[in-house]
């Protein structure tokens, strides 16, 4: 589907003219030049205009991009004008706009993902679509699933609740015993070598939250692709691939990655409407899945109506239908258009560099043990650490009391986990490492 760009952008409040996110390199005032809610972003410049556009407390450096985000102020505006909408007459609204809100908001999606908007669901989270995804694959007798040790609940839980509905096999591996080590080659290997000859799923995350290190998802789904080129087409390893923490900091194009599957939350990095999240799926991918919750597309509903089978595949079967927050779900036209108009590839570099920044000045500290790698081709924003003598959850309550925002990663071995991103800034970061620094 061609999207007009700059349409798309001007929907989204992006093109106003205030020339807000013009310069991102440019010079960052002080950091108290923008008080919450404070001066127009024209004010401003580069990220530090960016960052103007959030409600957050300027009082406070954010470094949990990772739980749950604020959203930018062309959201939060269309949020509340949808809400008002909503409040005022909900069936008309609904029945005035719905149609091509729905559509904006998928086009924008489509748009950044690289993709077509029929190759994409919505969500509301990535839990409900790996939830929806890891219940829904076909798989045949004696065919299993493949995770890894690093994965998180989600994946861990939606297999496990999958296994028990319908007996299937599902084998964890790890990938790495030393995070910071890790290598490309290393970890194509290791995926290798777990696919074994009843391998038709690989359920992997591309950004681990417990450690920070990034797969390296091009080189892997080019390895399993070598191995499908001999495998009977339902025999296929299927690569998918839970993406929510390279979602809005990752540039890369979702066709090129060479997966069957992303899904992914909104409300992280991308900084989108809490309660939104998608799955994206190559198009020949979505045969191998099937629907769980029924789907209110039209022609569904329509064929239910007229007493046929709804005969739909694809994404448009997979999501969940039903009555949604729906300000929130269109207001991801406005969340996509913002990372559109700042730049994928920039915000990337944005976030890769204050990552670097932190990791760097970690590394000099001899108190630190870094646990996510220092190469920014195998980690992303997510930086996990340990301070001599101290429990994650002391260190993350220290640092909160000084203002600055981290969190602990939540698993078996937990770690102190700060996430740098386009909300943060150099001071923020040089802050946070003189607090580390202070902790030991
Ligand atoms: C790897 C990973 N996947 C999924 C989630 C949950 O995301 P969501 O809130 O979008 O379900 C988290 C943490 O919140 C996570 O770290």
């Amino acid at each position: 589907m061609e999207i007009d760009r700059r349409a798309l952008l001007k929907r989204a409040g992006l093109l106003a003219g205030t020339g807000a996110l013009a310069g991102l390199t440019g010079c960052e005032p002080a950091r108290d030049a923008a008080p919450a809610g404070g001066p127009a972003a024209t004010a401003l410049s580069g990220w530090a205009a960016v960052r103007a556009r959030f409600d957050l407390d300027r009082g406070k450096r954010h470094f949990a991009a990772f739980v749950l985000a604020s959203h930018p102020r062309p959201v939060a505006d269309a949020i509340q004008r949808h809400r008002a909408g909503l409040q005022a007459d909900p069936d008309g609204y609904l029945e005035a706009h719905g149609r091509r809100l729905d559509r904006a908001a998928r086009a924008a999606a489509a748009t950044y993902l690289g993709g077509d908007a029929g190759g994409l669901a919505f969500t509301r989270s990535t839990t409900d679509g790996l939830g929806l995804l890891y219940g829904g694959l076909r798989l045949r007798p004696g065919q299993e699933v493949l995770t890894t040790t690093h994965d998180f609940y989600a994946t861990h839980e939606a297999l496990r609740l999958r296994a028990e509905r319908t007996g299937a096999t599902v084998r964890r591996v790890g990938l790495y015993d030393d995070p910071a080590g890790v290598s490309a080659d290393g970890l194509v290997a290791a995926v290798r070598r777990g696919i074994g000859p009843r391998t038709r799923v690989l359920a992997l995350t591309w950004v681990h939250s417990g450690t920070g290190v990034k797969l390296p998802l091009r080189e892997i789904s080019a390895a399993v692709g070598e191995l499908n080129r001999d495998r009977d087409p339902r025999d296929r390893v299927l690569v998918c691939v839970d993406a929510v923490h390279a979602l809005g900091v990752e540039a890369a194009d979702a066709p090129d990655l060479g997966c069957d599957f992303l899904v992914a939350g909104c409300h992280k990095w991308l900084f989108g409407p809490r309660g939104t999240g998608l799955v994206w799926g190559r198009d020949a991918a979505w045969d191998e899945v099937t629907g769980t919750v029924p789907s209110f597309d039209r022609r569904a509903i329509g064929a239910w109506i007229g007493g046929r089978t709804p005969d739909l595949q694809g994404a448009a079967l997979f999501e969940p239908g039903g009555f949604h927050a729906f300000e929130h779900r269109w207001a991801l036209a406005e969340a996509f258009g913002f990372h559109l108009e700042l730049g994928k590839v920039a915000v990337a570099e944005r976030t890769l560099a204050l990552a670097s920044r932190l990791k760097d000045g970690l590394a000099a500290l001899p108190s630190v043990r870094l646990v996510t790698p220092r190469a920014p081709e195998l980690s992303a924003g997510i930086v996990c650490l340990d301070v001599d003598g101290m429990r994650p959850g002391d260190a993350a309550a220290t640092l909160r009391r000084q203002g600055i925002l981290a969190g602990v990663t939540p698993y078996a071995d937990p770690h102190l986990r700060l996430g740098p991103s386009i909300v943060t800034s150099e001071e923020d970061v040089d802050a946070a490492v003189r607090a580390i620094h202070a902790l030991a």
